[in-house]
C-alpha cells in the first residue's frame, strides 16, 4: 500500500463515517474496508465499561456472533486489556510466539496453521482510553507493521467520536440493567413478604415487626403454636435483610440428640469421636455472613445451651475435638412453640440463654385468633394446589366455607394447607364441597367437643349438599340434575323433598 492508497483509504473511511447513520454499521463498514485494503483477516472494536470494568467486543469483522460475545476481557487481561490499561499500542509480528494471547473467542482455530500478526491501538476520548481497535493480518515478513500501526492510530482517532456514542449507549444500558436489577430486588422483597398471606390486624403487626427488625442484626425469637408460619417469618427476615445474598442455614434442634447437635452446630475435627472420619464444618461456619435459623430452640439440651450461649456472646467457638477458636459473623433467628419462661423456671432452659435470645420476640398468632385470614389462606392454597395438580377448581361451596370457618384449626395454617391440598386431590369438578374436607371438619361447630354427628346425619348433610349443587348447576332442572348425580328423577325428587330443597329456587 503506497501513499495514494493510504490517502484513498482515509478518504473512504471519512465517507463511511459521514454517510452511515447507524453507529455499529458504520464501524462495521470501516472494518470491512480495512479487510479489503489491509488484507486483514479479522478486526474488532472493543469498548471498556468503567462500571463493570469489562472489555467487550462491540463490532467485529471476520468473527461469528457467538465468538464476538465470548470476547469479554478484564482490564489488563490479554493484549487488548493491556492496551486499554496502558493506552499504548501493541504490535505482535507472530501471535503464535506470544504468550499474552488469550484467543478467548477461539476464532483463530479455524484458520489452520497460518501465522498471524496482530496490531492493537487504543481509542481515546481526550486522554482517557475508552476502547481499542485491533486487527489480525496474515504474517508477512515484508510488511511493515509500524506502518500498519500508524494507519490504525489515525483510524482510531477518526472513529473515536462514534465509539464514544457507542460507549454512552452501553453505559446507559448498563445503568438500566443495574436499575432493573435494583427494582427486581425490591420486587423480590415485596414478594417475600407477600409469601405470607393474611390481612388480619394480628398479621399486620407481624409484618410491621418483620420490617422493623429485618435490616438490623438483632437476634429474633419467633414464638407461636405449631404451624403458624414461624419458619416462613424467619425466611422473610433473612431475605429482607442485608444478608439476603448470603446463606440462610437452618437447623432443627429437636430432630437430633445432644451429642450430634453439638457437632452439627459447631462442626468437628477429624477423630473428635468415633465416626468422625473427616473434619466437618458446623452450621455456624456455614452460615457465616448470613443467618442461622435455630428451629425448636426449646428442645436444646442444657449442656449444648451453655456452648450456644458462648457463641452468641462471643461470636466465636471451637469445633468439637478442636481448640482453635473460629470467629463468625452470623445473625441468629430462633423459633420455638414452647413456653420458654416456664422451661426456664423449671430449670430446663438456661435463663441467661433465654435473655440472650429474647431480644426481639415476634409472636405468631394462632389461626383461630385471626378468623379473617382463614378464607384468604384457603383461597391461596386452593389456587396453589389446583395449579400444581393442573386442575381447574374455582371456588369452595357455601357449606364447605361454613365448615372451614367453624373449625378451630389446632394445627393452624399447616393443617389448613394440608386439608386444602387433600380436598384438591379428591375434587373432581370445579368446586370444593364439604365432603372433600376431612372428617374432623364435618362435625362443624361441635369440633371442639368431638363427634356429635352420626353416620346418618353426615350422609344426610352430604346428600343435601350434592342435591343443591346439582340444582345450582342445572339452574333448577330436575331431570338434568338427577342425571348429573346418576340417579332417577323419582329418587331425586324424593330426596329433595326430604331435605326441604325447592328446585324452583334455582331457576
Ligand atoms: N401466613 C401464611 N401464609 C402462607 N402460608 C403459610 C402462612 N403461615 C404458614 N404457612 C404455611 O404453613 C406451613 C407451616 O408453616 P411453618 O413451617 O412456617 O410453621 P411453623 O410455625 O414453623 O410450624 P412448626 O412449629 O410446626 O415448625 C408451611 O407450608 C407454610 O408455608
Ligand atoms: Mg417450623
Amino acid at each position: 500500500m503506497d501513499k495514494t492508497e493510504d490517502i484513498t483509504l482515509l478518504y473512504q473511511i471519512t465517507q463511511i463515517l459521514n454517510q452511515t447513520p447507524d453507529l455499529k454499521e458504520s464501524l462495521y463498514n470501516v472494518l470491512d474496508l480495512l479487510a479489503k485494503t489491509m488484507h486483514m483477516n479479522r478486526g474488532a472494536i472493543t469498548i471498556f465499561n468503567p462500571l463493570t470494568e469489562d472489555i467487550t467486543i462491540e463490532v467485529a469483522h471476520g468473527m461469528s456472533e457467538s465468538a464476538r460475545q465470548k470476547g469479554v476481557y478484564k482490564l489488563g487481561e490479554g493484549i487488548t486489556g493491556q492496551v486499554i490499561q496502558t493506552g499504548a499500542a501493541v504490535t505482535i509480528p507472530r501471535i503464535s510466539r506470544d504468550s499474552r494471547f488469550l484467543n478467548r473467542t477461539a476464532s483463530r482455530k479455524s484458520l489452520g496453521d497460518k501465522e498471524f500478526s496482530f496490531i492493537c491501538v487504543p481509542i481515546k476520548k481526550e486522554k482517557q482510553v475508552i476502547g481499542a481497535l485491533s486487527v489480525d493480518r496474515e504474517y508477512d515478513p515484508a510488511y511493515l507493521l509500524e506502518k500498519g500501526e500508524k494507519i490504525l492510530y489515525v483510524l482510531a482517532a477518526m472513529i473515536a467520536t462514534k465509539v464514544i456514542h457507542l460507549e454512552r449507549i452501553q453505559l446507559e444500558r448498563e445503568q438500566f440493567k443495574a436499575e432493573t436489577g435494583r427494582l427486581q430486588m425490591e420486587l423480590e422483597k415485596k414478594y417475600r413478604i407477600k409469601n405470607i398471606i393474611g390481612n388480619s390486624n394480628k398479621m399486620r403487626e407481624v409484618y410491621q415487626m418483620i420490617s422493623q427488625v429485618a435490616g438490623s442484626n438483632a437476634t429474633v425469637l419467633i414464638r407461636g403454636e405449631s404451624g403458624t408460619g414461624k419458619e416462613l417469618v424467619a425466611n422473610s427476615i433473612h431475605y429482607n435483610s442485608k444478608r439476603a445474598r448470603h446463606p440462610f442455614v437452618k437447623i432443627n434442634c429437636a430432630a437430633l440428640p445432644a451429642n450430634l447437635i453439638e457437632s452439627e452446630l459447631f462442626g468437628h475435627e477429624k477423630g473428635a469421636f468415633t465416626g468422625a472420619i473427616q473434619q466437618k464444618p458446623g452450621k455456624f461456619e456455614l452460615a457465616d455472613k448470613g443467618t442461622l435459623f435455630l428451629d425448636e430452640i426449646g428442645s436444646i439440651e442444657p449442656e449444648v445451651q451453655v456452648k450456644l450461649l458462648r457463641v452468641l456472646q462471643e461470636r466465636e467457638f471451637a469445633r468439637v475435638g478442636g481448640n482453635k477458636t473460629i470467629a463468625v459473623d452470623v445473625r441468629i433467628i430462633a423459633a420455638t412453640n414452647r413456653n420458654l419462661e416456664q422451661a426456664a423456671m423449671d430449670g430446663f432452659f438456661r435463663s441467661d440463654l433465654y435473655y440472650r435470645i429474647n431480644v426481639f420476640p415476634i409472636y405468631m398468632p394462632p389461626l383461630r385468633e385471626r378468623k379473617t385470614d382463614i378464607l384468604v389462606l384457603a383461597d391461596f392454597f386452593l389456587e396453589k394446589y389446583a395449579r400444581e395438580n393442573e386442575k381447574k377448581i374455582v371456588r369452595f361451596s357455601t357449606p364447605a366455607i361454613d365448615m372451614i370457618m367453624a373449625y378451630h384449626w389446632p394445627g393452624n395454617v399447616r393443617e389448613l394447607e394440608n386439608c386444602i391440598e387433600r380436598a384438591v386431590l379428591l375434587c373432581e369438578d370445579q368446586v370444593i364441597h364439604g365432603y372433600h374436607l376431612p372428617p374432623t371438619l364435618q362435625t362443624g361447630k361441635e369440633s371442639d367437643s368431638l363427634p356429635a354427628l352420626s353416620l346418618d346425619s353426615a350422609v344426610a348433610r352430604l346428600e343435601k349438599e350434592m342435591i343443591i349443587d346439582a340444582l345450582k348447576h342445572t339452574r333448577g332442572n330436575i331431570s338434568q340434575a338427577a342425571k348429573m348425580l346418576n340417579t332417577t328423577v323419582r329418587k331425586f325428587t324424593y330426596k329433595a323433598i326430604k331435605y326441604h330443597v325447592d328446585h324452583r329456587q334455582y331457576h
